[in-house]
């Protein structure tokens, strides 16, 4: 992976997949080493981040590293009218590597064209989060013991969740992983997304009822229907609350099911499950910096 941008989920195959969890489970056991230093690591957000901008800084500072960037568009050159591609160009004189997240579909790949640095998309529009979607498999891994002979729900906006799409192309490259996605009508997961299914014949199962899907499952990851995505304040008004899972709904799932997100919540999850051991949302969020401390040391060629 050295020198390599990390674009989308598709651009790497399974073995490399498990080459970074193996890898960050070494950063679990160790997180705090100086493998990183004298590098600079540019973190470059046009859109809003708590999870994916501050763990990818936890990562590097733990590893000894340094980061520059900004977190608001509008602090940067770009509000004088700069392109992304000066900017991408610019900043890759200052740093070994850029992350970046942009809320246009494709940005990150353009990014990759224009700079002399490795690029990290950490998430464009509604396209991809492969960062993301390395943690969501690990934490998979970590929770169930394997990535293949699974019951997998994703719950909620399937069609604008990148990061739904990045884990369901990644995991068709797993056994006998059955899919159920759980929506409104509205908001399927896109057909492209679920030719990478079907390519691989593996099932899946499409409905708009989470009751009746959570008996069978390994995991529920649920998602935030995202306002932000919407050009229609009704449409999104409509199907804002479609689900909302709470501890009752629980009774009778598996004895090994837990239930991820990659947060932000708003109100999927209600609070009273926060307590209950088949929630790992917040475990999941701490793998993060395991999973980015291995992304950034294979790509700069540290490990
Ligand atoms: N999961 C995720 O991308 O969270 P943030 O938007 O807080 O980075």
């Amino acid at each position: 992976m050295k020198n390599r941008s990390l674009v989308s989920i598709n651009d790497f195959s399974k073995e490399e997949y498990l080459k970074i969890l193996d890898l960050a489970s070494e950063f679990e056991k160790q997180p705090v080493q100086n493998i990183l230093e004298g590098n600079v690591v540019a973190t470059l957000f046009f859109e809003p981040s708590t999870r994916t901008r501050l763990s990818f800084e936890s990562a590097v500072n733990r590893l000894g590293g340094r980061v520059i960037g900004f977190t608001d568009a509008s602090s940067s050159s770009t509000s004088k009218g700069e392109s992304l591609k000066d900017t991408i160009k610019t900043v890759a004189n200052y740093s070994d590597l850029i992350v970046m997240r942009h809320p246009i579909e494709g940005s990150a790949k353009w990014a990759s064209e224009v700079s002399s640095v490795p690029i990290i998309n950490a998430g464009d529009g509604a396209n991809q989060h492969p960062t993301q979607c390395l943690l969501d498999l690990y934490t998979i891994r970590q929770t169930q013991g394997r990535l293949d002979n699974l019951h997998i729900a994703f719950v909620g906006d399937l069609k604008y969740g990148r990061t739904v799409h990045s884990n369901v192309i990644a995991l068709t490259q797993f056994d006998n992983i059955t899919f159920h996605l759980v929506s409104p009508d509205e908001l399927k997961l896109p057909s492209a997304v679920k030719m990478h299914i079907k390519k691989k014949n593996l099932n899946y199962y499409q409905y708009t009822d989470l009751k009746e899907v959570i008996p069978h499952l390994d995991v529920l990851y649920m998602t935030r229907i995202q306002r932000e995505r919407f050009s229609d304040p009704i449409e999104y008004e409509r199907v804002k609350n479609s689900y909302v899972l709470n501890n009752d709904m629980l009774d009778g799932s598996k004895d090994n099911l837990k239930i991820l997100h990659p947060l932000p919540r708003v109100n999927e999850i209600n609070e009273d499950v926060d307590s209950n051991p088949k929630a790992y949302y917040f475990e999941q969020a701490l793998n993060g910096v395991f999973v980015r401390q291995a992304i950034l040391a294979s790509i700069l060629g540290k490990k």
